[in-house]
């Protein structure tokens, strides 16, 4: 079915590069595959449901400040600006700011094709005075406003403390890419993580109802769906932890013997107890982040936490690039 309520730009290929990352990804020691790829059809329901899970805090306090603070943000920035999201596919957050800012464009970018188109379609159904440009792209590789999206102040907004998948310094290149993304003057309006207790932390990544498990291993089941790989799900199990070091919870998925797997015709051999690392999702204190931030070039116009104190959000602005290394 097409529509005619949006425009929807097709910029990446998915299955070559699913195939090339994640046999890659089982080739190295210890075995990882980037998180970017949890987000089939399946995975994106399951990790909706992660949000909704007593254990999973995030999702309801980024909610709570962006809520009571929209006004606030509102002023900072601006109405007529194009509004972008990058792995914005569920356009959920998005609707709490959109009635305040009223923005000139929305262009939500993600990887997940069907869950953004869908998903577009129903801001723009609910949001009539509202220009929809879904952007079907994979931001990690690229991030570009399609070429027909009006002109405006650009604003980003990276919710969900999605930051948190990158490595720290990874992290910083992303945010200078937003900086060219916004140019000078431009915003970011970004959810970040904070660090906490460790058994907080633990349970929002292995919630009871074993919902997190299932978004873990689903990537094992799009493996066999879509790589012809035959990993048998009774051999495999979720783990999270803590790394307080390194100040960031991992995911695994744990070989539970020793075991042989078939994927795209080659085999790959995993040793009781070895993992194939899936996620890291770092967690970051309020001025160790706007050090990171002014590292990229930009500087801190706002920042708010809800009202536990579990998580934040900060309003970055594109300014001229300051070295503070
Ligand atoms: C979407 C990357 C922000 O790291 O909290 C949730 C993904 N993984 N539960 C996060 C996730 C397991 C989530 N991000």
């Amino acid at each position: 079915m097409t529509s005619e309520i949006i425009r929807f730009h097709d910029l990446h290929p998915t299955h070559a590069d699913f195939e090339r990352e994640a046999l890659a990804g089982l080739r190295r020691r210890p075995a990882g595959i980037p998180p970017k790829f949890f987000y089939d059809e399946r995975g994106s329901r399951l990790f909706d449901a992660i949000t909704s899970t007593e254990e999973y805090y995030p999702t309801r306090a980024e909610i709570e400040i962006l809520e009571t603070r929209a006004q606030e943000i509102a002023a900072h920035v601006g109405t007529g600006s194009l509004l972008v999201e990058p792995g914005g596919g569920s356009c959920a957050k998005v609707r709490i700011l959109l009635e305040g800012l009223q923005p000139c464009a929305y262009v939500p970018m993600d990887i997940s094709r069907d869950h953004l188109r869908m998903a577009a379609e129903q801001v723009a159904a609910e949001f009539p005075w509202l220009e929809v440009h879904a952007a079907h792209a994979d931001f990690t590789h690229r991030m570009e406003v399609p070429p027909t999206a009006p002109e405006g102040p650009r604003v980003a907004f990276f919710p969900g403390s999605s930051i948190g998948n990158f490595h720290p310094e990874a992290a910083v290149e992303f945010l200078a890419a937003v900086v060219d993304l916004v140019g000078p003057g431009g915003f970011l309006l970004i959810g970040v993580d904070l660090p906490k207790d460790k058994a907080v932390l633990e349970a929002a990544y292995d919630d009871a109802d074993g919902v997190t498990a299932a978004f873990n291993l689903n990537l094992l089941e799009r493996m066999n769906r879509e790589l012809d790989a035959d990993f048998d799900l009774d051999h495999w199990t979720h783990r999270a932890i803590y790394n307080e070091p390194e100040s960031r919870v991992e995911m695994h998925l744990v070989s539970t013997r020793n075991q042989q797997v078939t994927v795209a015709g080659e085999v790959f051999k995993f040793a009781r107890g070895e993992t194939i690392h899936t996620e890291n999702s770092h967690k970051y204190a309020i001025d160790r982040f706007q050090a990171m931030a002014r590292r990229a070039g930009m500087n801190a116009a706002g920042v708010w936490t809800d009202h536990h104190g579990l998580f934040s959000v900060h309003l970055l602005r594109a300014g001229i690039a300051v070295v503070d290394t």
